[in-house]
């Protein structure tokens, strides 16, 4: 196995909307979409598309979601056999999307919260094969302390992206990863430190460098990608120019794709790059997992059309 992703499933409810409701009133929304997502499947999916062979670990409920999930798993190549599933609903996001194509997004856990640290440290055999370890926040925070140190003890890289944004995540947790990949909202939580500017987010970043973590990058939406690593790397990557229709998962498409680059190899400021590309042709579609492209797709866009110029 090439990637263990410790972490959440979803199934997406999006709405197509063209404003928000207000207190009381009730609106009609053009469209609706049902699709998976779930900030883990979503990594782990996106990686598998490019190549990675995935180990995931999860917890679906014993409910209709659930079942499509597992299918979904097996239809992107990922393996089911620690697919957990207990009874009771599966985790679910309804999600609006607006005209401008920027999403709020709510998350019910359900079956998520039954993946428990005994889970990880049961599959610890398994993963000792992989060459890295991907997490997030959407899971229990004690069941993404057990993958974090679980990786301490063997000696395998873990990414962490701190997403959703939580009080509970600590610095010290933090700073045992890799690669802390936050956006700039969750770097501003974790260090209560100012993220607006360019300045402020290296200030910010220089925090986790300073306790243990390697490399610091941070995600800034429309303004593009900050990496400082503690070697003194510093780099600005500017994002790729797109006409974006639904933004929703490309943090996840990012992640996955940084992901799958690394343990092919490249170079951190190469899979930077490549991340970029891939989140930036996941938003010119609807969706989250249905926006990811596979390899095939990526090259033949990275090759011609408008991500030749996204200078991978
Ligand atoms: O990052 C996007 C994801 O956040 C969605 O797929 C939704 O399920 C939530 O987890």
């Amino acid at each position: 196995m090439d990637i263990a992703v410790i972490g959440s499933n979803n199934t997406d409810l999006t709405t197509y909307i063209t404003r928000m409701p207000i207190e009381g009133e009730t609106i009609e929304a053009p469209d609706f979409v049902i699709g998976f997502g779930g900030k883990g499947s979503n990594q782990a999916v996106a990686a598998s598309r490019l190549g990675s062979e995935i180990l995931m670990l999860t917890c679906v409920g014993d409910d209709d979601f659930g079942r499509m999930y597992l299918r979904n798993y097996v239809d992107n190549g990922i393996s089911t056999d620690h697919v957990k599933q207990v009874s009771g609903t599966s985790g679910v996001a309804p999600i609006f999307v607006d005209p401008e194509s920027h999403n709020r997004i709510i998350i019910v856990k359900g079956a998520n919260n039954g993946l428990l640290p005994e889970d990880v440290e049961a599959v610890a055999d398994v993963i000792a094969d992989c060459s890295l370890i991907v997490c997030q926040l959407e899971i229990r925070m004690e069941t993404t302390e057990a993958a974090i140190l679980l990786g301490e003890r063997l000696g395998i890289p873990v990414l962490l992206n701190p997403a959703p944004a939580s009080p509970e995540l600590k610095l010290e947790l933090a700073s045992k990863c890799r690669y802390f990949m936050p956006n700039e909202s969750e770097l501003a939580l974790l260090t209560g430190m100012p993220t607006d500017t360019d300045d402020q987010v290296c200030e910010a970043a220089k925090i986790l460098l300073d306790a243990g973590c390697e490399h610091v990058i941070v995600t800034l939406g429309a303004r593009g990608v900050l990496w400082l690593s503690n070697w003194g790397d510093k780099l600005k990557i500017e994002p790729v120019n797109v006409s974006p229709v639904d933004t929703t998962g490309a943090g996840d498409a990012f992640i996955g794709c940084f992901a799958d680059s690394v343990v092919r190899g490249l170079g951190v400021a190469d899979a930077i790059r490549r991340a970029n590309a891939y989140a930036a042709l996941s938003v010119t579609r609807r969706g989250t997992q249905s926006s990811y492209p596979d390899l095939a797709a990526f090259s033949n866009w990275l090759g011609e059309g408008e991500g030749a110029d996204a200078s991978v």
